[in-house]
């Protein structure tokens, strides 16, 4: 789209910085070299740039692409106090061909959208969210992994910095975006991922922020979670906030039942995250002629159709955890067993064609990619998306 279509369509107050073209200055010294790309983990590595833009004066500015580091940022930052932060979790692959994708950017968008929107941050522009990404991908190209399984995760977060000590929406914010070469969030992948239902803690109640991805969301959750590790499962299955009774999700991941021939998930209502993977899952199982339902799914129902032997298979949806089978949940007294190692569990042909898709070796009919042009001798964007 050319700029001056794309300023017809951006809100004055989302308008970003006028410069015509975004500001990159390189690292001196790349981190690459030191990074062992065969023990790959989760977000402990990151890359050697990161994209920042600011929030002051009513207005998005300044942004651009700088080295890696420490940012300076006054004790009083709102942010800190009163968790006004939100952030988003996406991927970048090495294609088989060995062209960069981004996968579903305009998906995060639209959720960091509703996720500001919630927690009173001033609206980023989807088009600056998913160029700056694909500017950043670029810059860092030789971090993203080769191997299947790998990518390069994208975290972009927006925080409050006006340091204050009202309980007030800030007027100022930094909006970042950092990279990290990772492998799957969980190593227990092969081998089915083991779920506490929580029966006391919740996660999120309607009307609160469940579905936004604010860090809040996940400190809530830490308390329950260790008590899960503590007890030997990987990690917590919430439940309702009134009645402990229907599925939520995983916190990392959303949830999917196969009963019977159908693919059941909890609908999103308010207290879930709205995930892409479950919304890519979704999408899949309609193109595979598949029956699924998005609706209020309880545990008595989970346990009646595992005790007549209709709960075919469990398994979780997230960028981070991609698809992961389910091996064993509890709840109360009870506990559910799921084999996770037939080849013919659907948990098995999702995780594949999604990767395929993701990795360019499947068509990609719905447009899910966002291709990453680059000049590989270089390694600088080959066209500049003007900002
Ligand atoms: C993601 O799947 O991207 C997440 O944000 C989950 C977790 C790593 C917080």
């Amino acid at each position: 789209m050319a700029y001056s279509q794309q300023l017809l369509r951006i809100p004055i107050n989302r308008l970003p910085v006028p410069n015509p073209a975004l500001p990159i200055t390189l690292c001196q010294r790349s981190r690459l070299s030191g990074v062992d790309f065969d023990h790959l983990g989760f977000g402990d590595v990151f890359s050697d740039h990161m994209f920042r833009c600011e929030f002051t004066d009513g207005r998005w500015h300044s942004a651009q692409i700088v080295p890696y580091g420490p940012i300076a940022m006054e004790p009083g930052a709102l942010c800190l106090h009163y968790g006004q932060a939100v952030f988003e979790g996406l991927k970048a692959f090495r294609g088989v061909d060995g062209v960069p994708r981004i996968f579903r950017p305009d998906r995060n968008a639209d959720r960091l959208e509703q996720s500001c929107a919630r927690l009173c941050i001033p609206p980023i522009d989807q088009e600056l969210f998913c160029s700056a990404i694909e500017q950043l991908v670029t810059v860092d190209e030789k971090w993203l992994p080769q191997r299947r399984g790998e990518s390069l995760y994208i975290r972009p977060l927006v925080f409050a910095t006006e340091p204050n000590l009202l309980v007030k929406a800030s007027d100022r914010y930094l909006f970042l975006i950092i990279t990290a070469p990772v492998k799957g969030y969980f190593s227990t992948t092969d081998s089915g991922v083991s779920l506490r239902a929580e029966p006391n803690y919740t996660r999120a109640a309607m009307g609160g922020t469940g579905f936004a991805k604010t860090g809040g969301n996940y400190a809530a959750t830490l308390r329950p979670g260790t008590d899960s590790v503590e007890q030997g499962f990987d990690q917590t299955l919430w439940l309702d906030s009134r009645d402990h009774c229907f599925v939520e999700e995983v916190g990392q991941m959303n949830i999917f039942f196969k009963i019977g021939d159908t693919f059941v998930t909890p609908p999103l209502k308010g207290t879930i995250l709205p995930g892409v993977t479950r919304e890519s899952v979704l999408t899949l199982l309609k193109d595979h002629g598949e029956k699924f339902e998005e609706r209020p799914v309880s545990m008595e129902e989970v346990i009646l159709a595992y005790d007549r032997g209709d709960l075919q298979e469990v398994f979780g949806a997230g960028t981070a955890a991609v698809i992961a089978p389910v091996s064993r949940i509890a709840y109360g007294e009870k506990t559910l067993n799921f084999d996770v190692s037939p080849e013919n569990l659907a948990s098995k042909w999702l995780y594949q064609t999604i990767v395929d898709i993701q990795t360019g070796v499947t068509e990609d009919i719905h447009g899910w990619n966002r291709i990453v042009r680059t000049d590989a001798n270089t390694s600088r964007p080959v066209e500049s998306v003007r900002f």
